[in-house]
């Protein structure tokens, strides 16, 4: 490590005074999530890797090169940590189905419909909304009963809703179906048939792409790929006939909630665990890394990862991006002492921390300045503060028995008494709400 200090790349520090941002988002996101009835969870922030590579697929982007593994170098020291078959979760829906197996949720009744919000480690190239330590927030509904589409459009509505409630506006949903295991298979080999002969025509990663899994080529971002993409009949890979019905009823049931979307047979999204309905959130008001969130379908992983055969859908949605889109007249709440407290000189100090304590005890928030200045330089601390009130002590209330307490917003000011350490006027006055 070089003498000077530096944050690892694609990673940021969320202070004062935008922290406030991310804690008034994050409540908000809990009261809705609360009002559809999720249920948190916490999992660890790493997992065994073999979990995120039979979840998301070998052949995923993720997996193939974005999985921070834990350090092998402590493993060779210690050989009983053996760190170096775990990596940090680049997402959650591989955790969540991992905790939902090994907790036995499935022995409750009915579904669980579980929430987190929390940092996710990608090791990505950094760019403006690309990150290497990000935050989901995300929601999973498992368990019978989970393969209703009105749960594929219960999941779409409260992305939404939370998208809304958080001031977004300028943004669209992506809707497609890969249909089942089956269909998806028979699309893999359509597309296979497709691009066979044009595979020359493909960038040369898609060309890999291709061997490995077809349906990453949908994903590519490269111009040549695009083009091809764009010039074959999709749409005509048509799905089977039960899932294009139970596509139907997702698309009716959010189309009661007035809920707008558009088709797009090309999203194939890059994880493995997809099956029929997807979605992807997008957001003009983002640059080149559009997404706001995404989710889908996914009704074979439980089973796959050693679970009861049960269905599930998610989605998750990246904070960043979120605040990101959010339109920057926004006001940002900030949290503020009610109090300030200053002392003029050192005798009145031990008298000012005691009524400090005294306030604190009794839940009022305040401050006290720890340096002795001149009043001037004291009461610019103490706007500084931004607290509501600020209490004077100097020699003189000292020898009084009272303190001076001033209203910042109406300029007011008093004095009461605390003779015979009686604070009784002080609780009074500062427990009345301005
Ligand atoms: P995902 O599409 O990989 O899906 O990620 C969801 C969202 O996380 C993205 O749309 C984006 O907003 C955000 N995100 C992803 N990578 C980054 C990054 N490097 N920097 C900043 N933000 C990022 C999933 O993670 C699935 N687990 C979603 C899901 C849940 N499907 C079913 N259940």
């Amino acid at each position: 490590m070089s003498n000077k200090l530096s944050i690892p790349r694609g990673c940021s520090d969320i202070v004062f005074p935008e922290i406030y941002q991310w804690q008034t988002v994050e409540n908000l996101m809990r009261e809705i999530l609360h009002v559809y009835n999720y249920q948190e969870i916490r999992t660890p922030i790493f997992e065994e890797t073999e979990l995120f590579a039979r979840s998301m697929g070998q052949s995923s982007d993720v997996v193939m090169k974005q999985m921070l593994n834990l350090a092998a170098q402590p493993a060779e020291k210690n050989a009983e940590l053996k760190l170096s078959g775990l990596s940090l979760r680049p997402e959650n829906t591989a955790s969540v189905v991992r905790s939902y197996i090994l907790q036995n949720l499935d022995k409750l009744e009915g579904l669980s419909k579980l929430y987190y919000i929390g940092p996710m480690f990608r090791g990505e190239r950094p760019q403006k909304g690309r990150l290497r330590q990000f935050h989901q927030v995300g929601v999973e509904a498992i368990g019978p009963f989970a393969d209703s589409p009105y749960l594929d459009a219960e999941v779409i509505a409260l992305s939404v809703d939370i998208l809304k409630t958080l001031g977004l506006k300028n943004f669209t949903i992506k809707l497609n179906s890969l249909g089942s295991a089956e269909d998806k298979e028979n699309f893999s080999n359509w597309l296979r048939r497709e691009l066979k002969d044009r595979i020359l025509e493909l960038d040369e990663e898609d060309q890999s792409r291709f061997e490995r899994n077809v349906f990453r080529v949908l994903d590519s971002k490269n111009k040549k790929t695009r083009a091809v993409i764009d010039s074959l009949a999709i749409e005509s890979s048509a799905l089977g006939a039960e899932s294009r019905i139970y596509f139907d009823k997702v698309q009716k049931a959010l189309k009661d909630m007035n809920i707008d979307f558009e088709l797009d047979s090309k999203l194939v999204r890059g994880l493995d665990y997809y099956t029929h309905t997807v979605f992807e959130i997008t957001s003009t008001s983002l640059g080149s890394q559009d997404a706001l969130g995404a989710g889908g379908r996914y009704n074979n992983l439980v089973n796959q990862l050693g679970g009861p055969n049960v269905g599930a859908v998610g989605f998750a949605l990246g904070i960043e991006r979120i605040l990101l889109a959010l339109p920057q007249d926004q006001e940002v709440l900030s949290i503020h002492p009610d109090i300030y407290v200053i002392a003029l000189d050192e005798k009145s100090f031990s008298r000012a921390w005691v009524i400090t304590n005294i306030l604190r005890q009794h839940s009022i928030s305040c401050d006290i300045c720890y340096n002795i200045a001149s009043v001037k330089s004291l009461m610019r601390q103490a706007n500084k503060s931004k607290a509501e009130r600020v209490i004077i002590i100097g020699e003189n209330e000292l020898d009084r028995g009272v303190i001076t307490i001033k209203n910042f917003q109406d300029g007011s000011q008093q004095e009461i008494s605390i003779k015979n350490d009686n604070y009784t006027q002080l609780l009074e006055l500062t427990t009345e709400r301005l």
